[in-house]
């Protein structure tokens, strides 16, 4: 404050002798800031009194000629700086912007930068900021622009923020702010942007007084703890283009008027809460609307025709609501309309050939509603469609034959209709993943083109009246699951069709036959022929299998005798995050058979050493396949070693050299959830197994969701979980991809862990990892503490691994109950029949019919606020030793 009073006087009083002094004065305020920075990369290489260069030409800095040169922005975003924020760049009368977003400063707010006297934009989004907003925020009274988003700031927002009566911008967004919303948003006169969103802590209102923010134009309040109703005064947010408040607790009804007032609209989302009412009148009146969102509420009546005036509509979902009533037609020909959702109401009407125009369409789901009529020629036309579910409906007639023409077409599903006549050959749709028919009025062959699509996954024609026999070439396709049960199809079963799949799946066609099913077929050759092709079959996999083992100890030997040599004379490079006193010898010295945990998972081992100072730790050896230099390398540990969750292992450093990685992780002791599973007495208690579960789904849904860069697990399994004294799982292993590189984490991969059970289907055909891969694999781990298996535990789950076996299960009347681990009482037996019903969910064939992680947290939470047993509770003896 005192350098603002006294500069307007030093500049009246002497103003050359003033550019003279201020010029140094700014470079080595400058230098002074950058002193207490630490710069891994060297970004700031450039500020120095030495380069020549001046200091407005510096890295990230602008100047502005009032009077002379001043120094008025500073912007030194994604450096990787970290270290402290020096109060002294308030030195610089003339700084009013301020970004040092996405980078590692790891402080309380800097509110010693409510100094800099003419400060407007102050940008802190992606650091490490945590601490609570303190009361003195209000000394930032002259801010136009505040962002804090994505740090760790916890606690209330203080009344006193409401002093920040010039801000333009505030956003608090993905933080872990608490308690409910001060009523000072009214302040905030001039705000054109508001985010508060992803503070699942918040419980509180909608502040009413946001309604008078009649500037504002971006709302930003999803997934925070929202409740109670949407203000009647929103009506007032003239200028308002995007609302989003999806998944909060909002219950009450949708303001009437509201789409009325908000003519500015482009997005508007409120899905996911507890609203009803009717569907919102004039929401297309402003003709700019482009998403409109009330999906999973529990509004009803009809959605009006005027909804074909949203020239503009790209994204359209009304799923899982009360509506019914006429679909309205105008929609289905919209000109810009990407993706329809409607499922789960009670619609009605016909589809329109019209829909041919609505040439962008990419996704139509309207399952379980009352649509009837015949699916319509236009639908043929759309050649950006690539799913098109209507399942449990009322469609009727015949197919049309160029409903599957679209080049990208990859789900369809018309189960649960009463379409008749034959299925058409499908020859142009050679993307189709999955085809489900089942339950119509189907009849004639199964069409032999179905065997030349060559990703087809899924293909289910049960309950239809098909006839003739199964076609020899749908062998030939990788199908996870074929149900063809109840029909009228005749003769013998391609012999992989009944290796490789349930019973139930050929069941009611009494004139089916086959070695296994109840009939035998009459031709003998037929019967010779296949049994010698078993025994061959087998021949070939043990010989594959014997030289595959060859090759691996062959190549484990050769890379081990390789790394001894090069490990003693490689140079080596470390970096710790956390204060550890180590040196490489201390690891190498420390990495022999009596530390190696197990036999490593396919990129190395792990190894537990104990430090000269007795401190315990994991290390990691990887191999350095050498595809990324040593800076980025450093660059890729460093984003794993930020990460903060407790239910993610920390990273403690690591060390380099051309050869090898050596990855520190914290030491638990209690070994990884596939050991404890893999053991004989493995009987742990449902409500440990359940908060395990829900420990590694949090752990999953940070790295997917609220971790920046977003990252991605790619190896998860029960090996993979490692346990500490209390039980709380960690995840460890994670996201190597970074380390290793994509190439050669893909090729180790697809060599030794192709079939491992905890890879997704799609893990042979997709080349993109996905979340949903994850979900896959955690599914997986599910079903293991659900069912007491280990998941490739072959012998003691019928030849199967742990996902065929539970489904084969489940398939049967009562299947379920069987595959629940006996050693657990039955009182828990609704919970983990709960669970069962997740864990299927994650390891559905379809990728998109997963839930998210932040879903499956969800869900297991609320199965375990229905145990209502204390969250420890232990009866293995060795586990007596706990803390209760
Ligand atoms: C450059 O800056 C350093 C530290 O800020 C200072 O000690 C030194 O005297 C400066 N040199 C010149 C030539 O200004
Ligand atoms: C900054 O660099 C540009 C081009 O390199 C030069 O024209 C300009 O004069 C420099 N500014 C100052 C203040 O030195
Ligand atoms: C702050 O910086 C981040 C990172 O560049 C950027 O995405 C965000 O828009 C900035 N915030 C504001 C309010 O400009
Ligand atoms: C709202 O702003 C006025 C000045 O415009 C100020 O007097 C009042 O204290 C502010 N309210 C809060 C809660 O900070
Ligand atoms: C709404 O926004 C427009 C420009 O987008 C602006 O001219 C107008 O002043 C704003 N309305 C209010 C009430 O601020
Ligand atoms: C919604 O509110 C109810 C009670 O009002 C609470 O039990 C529930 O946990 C809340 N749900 C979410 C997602 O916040
Ligand atoms: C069909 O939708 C209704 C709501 O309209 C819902 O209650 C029901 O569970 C849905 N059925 C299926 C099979 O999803
Ligand atoms: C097809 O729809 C039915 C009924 O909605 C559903 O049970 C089934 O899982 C769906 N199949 C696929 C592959 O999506
Ligand atoms: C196979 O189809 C039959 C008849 O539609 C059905 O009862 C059965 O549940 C289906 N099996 C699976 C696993 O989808
Ligand atoms: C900062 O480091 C992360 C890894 O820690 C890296 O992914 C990112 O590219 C680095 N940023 C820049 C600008 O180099």
């Amino acid at each position: 404050m005192a350098t603002a009073c006294i500069y307007p006087f030093l500049l009246s009083l002497s103003f050359t002798f003033f550019m003279f002094c201020s010029a140094s004065t700014e470079a080595d305020t400058l230098l002074s800031f950058k002193a207490f920075i630490d710069d891994p990369k060297n970004s700031l290489s450039s500020w120095s009194n030495t380069s020549g260069v001046h200091h407005c030409n510096w890295t990230g800095i602008i100047c502005i000629p009032t009077p002379s040169l001043y120094v008025s922005s500073i912007n030194l975003q994604s450096l990787n700086l970290s270290g402290e924020i020096s109060s002294s760049i308030c030195d610089l009368p003339y700084l009013s912007q301020l970004n040092l977003a996405d980078n590692l400063f790891n402080q309380p707010i800097p509110l010693h930068l409510s100094e800099c006297s003419s400060l407007e934009t102050l940008n802190l989004s992606n650091n490490l900021i945590w601490g609570t907003i303190p009361d003195q925020i209000s000394q930032f009274d002259a801010l136009k622009v505040l962002d804090l988003s994505k740090n760790h700031v916890e606690g209330k927002i203080p009344e006193t923020i409401g002093s920040l009566v010039h801000l333009q911008v505030l956003n608090l967004g993905s933080n872990l702010l608490s308690g409910s919303v001060p009523l000072v948003f009214g302040n905030f006169t001039e705000l054109v942007v508001l985010d508060l969103s992803q503070n699942a802590y918040l419980v509180s209102e909608i502040p009413t007084d946001i309604g008078k923010l009649e500037k504002l134009e971006l709302l930003f309040l999803q997934r925070s703890g929202f409740l109670g109703e949407i203000p009647a005064s929103f009506v007032g947010l003239q200028n308002l283009t995007n609302l989003d408040l999806s998944q909060n607790n909002l219950t009450g009804k949708l303001p009437q008027t509201l789409g009325f007032s908000l003519k500015k609209l482009v997005s508007f989302d409120i899905s996911e809460n507890k609203l009803f009412g009717s569907f919102p009148r004039s929401i297309c009146d402003g003709k700019g609307l482009k998403f409109l969102s009330l999906h999973t509420n529990l509004f009803s009546g009809s959605i009006p025709n005027s909804i074909s005036e949203c020239l503009n509509l790209e994204i359209f979902q009304v799923q899982n609501n009360g509506f019914s009533g006429d679909f309205p037609s105008g929609l289905w020909s919209l000109p810009k309309l990407m993706l329809l959702r409607a499922e789960n109401n009670r619609f009605s009407g016909e589809l329109p050939d019209s829909i041919s125009k609505a040439a962008q369409l990419e996704q139509v789901q309207i399952d379980n509603n009352s649509f009837t009529g015949k699916i319509p020629q236009g639908l043929g036309l759309v050649n950006s469609l690539y799913r098109f579910s209507a399942s449990l409906n009322g469609l009727s007639g015949e197919i049309p034959p160029n409903f599957c023409d679209s080049p990208v077409m990859s789900i369809i599903n018309l189960s649960h209709n009463t379409l008749s006549g034959q299925i058409p050959e499908l020859k142009k749709c050679r993307k189709l993943v999955s085809l489900s028919l089942a339950d119509n009025s189907l009849t004639g062959q199964i069409p032999p083109s179905l065997a030349e699509l060559p990703v087809l996954t899924y293909l289910d024609l049960s309950d239809n009246r098909l006839s003739g026999s199964i076609p020899q070439g749908l062998q030939n396709l990788k199908l996870a699951l074929f149900n063809v049960s109840f029909n009228q199809l005749s003769g013998t079963v391609p012999l992989s069709l009944i290796s490789g799949l349930p019973a139930s799946f050929l069941e009611g066609n009494p004139g089916l036959c086959g070695p296994g099913l109840p009939n035998s077929c009459s031709d003998e050759q037929a019967k010779h022929h296949s049994s010698g092709l078993t025994t061959l079959t087998c021949a070939l996999i043990s010989i594959a299998f014997a030289i595959g083992t060859v090759i691996v100890a062959a190549g484990v030997f050769v890379f081990h005798r390789y790394s001894k040599r090069k490990s003693q004379i490689g140079v080596w490079r470390s970096v710790f995050f956390y204060p550890l006193r180590l040196t490489e010898h201390d690891l190498i010295m420390g990495m022999d058979e009596k530390s190696a945990l197990g036999s490593g998972g396919p990129f190395g081992r792990v190894y537990n050493i104990s430090l000269p100072s007795g401190e315990l730790v994991a290390v990691k050896k990887l191999v350095n396949f050498g595809s990324q230099s040593s800076k980025a390398l450093k660059a890729e540990v460093k984003t794993l070693a930020k990460i903060r969750h407790k239910n993610i292992v920390k990273v403690l450093g690591f060390c380099h050299s051309d050869e090898s990685i050596f990855l520190i992780y914290e030491f638990l002791q209690k070994g990884s959830l596939g050991d404890l599973i893999s053991r004989p007495d493995f009987q742990l208690q449902w409500s440990l197994r359940l908060r395990i579960a829900i420990g590694v789904a949090q752990g999953l849904a940070y790295l997917h969701n609220d971790y920046v860069p977003h990252l991605l697990h790619r190896n998860l399994k029960s090996k993979n979980i490692l346990l500490d004294s209390d039980y709380e799982p960690k995840l460890t292993d994670f996201s190597l991809d970074r380390l290793v590189g994509e190439a050669p984490f893909q090729s180790t991969m697809a060599s030794e862990f192709a079939h491992s059970c905890y890879n997704a289907p799609e893990h042979g055909y997709s080349k993109k990892a996905t979340e949903q891969m994850d979900v896959y694999s955690f599914g997986v781990v599910l079903l293991e503490l659900i069912t007491g298996q280990q998941a490739e535990d072959i012998e003691s789950l019928d030849s199967l691994d742990i996902v065929k076996w539970v489904r084969r299960k489940v398939n049967i009347t009562n299947g379920a109950l069987q595959v629940l681990d006996p050693k657990i009482s039955n009182s828990s037996q609704k919970e983990m029949l709960g669970a069962l019903e997740i864990a299927m969910r994650c390891t559905a064939v379809m990728p998109e019919k997963r839930p998210s992680m932040f879903e499956v947290v969800r869900t297991l939470q609320s199965l375990n606020s229905r145990t209502c047993l204390p969250n420890l509770e232990l009866s293995t003896s060795e586990d007596q030793s706990l803390p209760v």
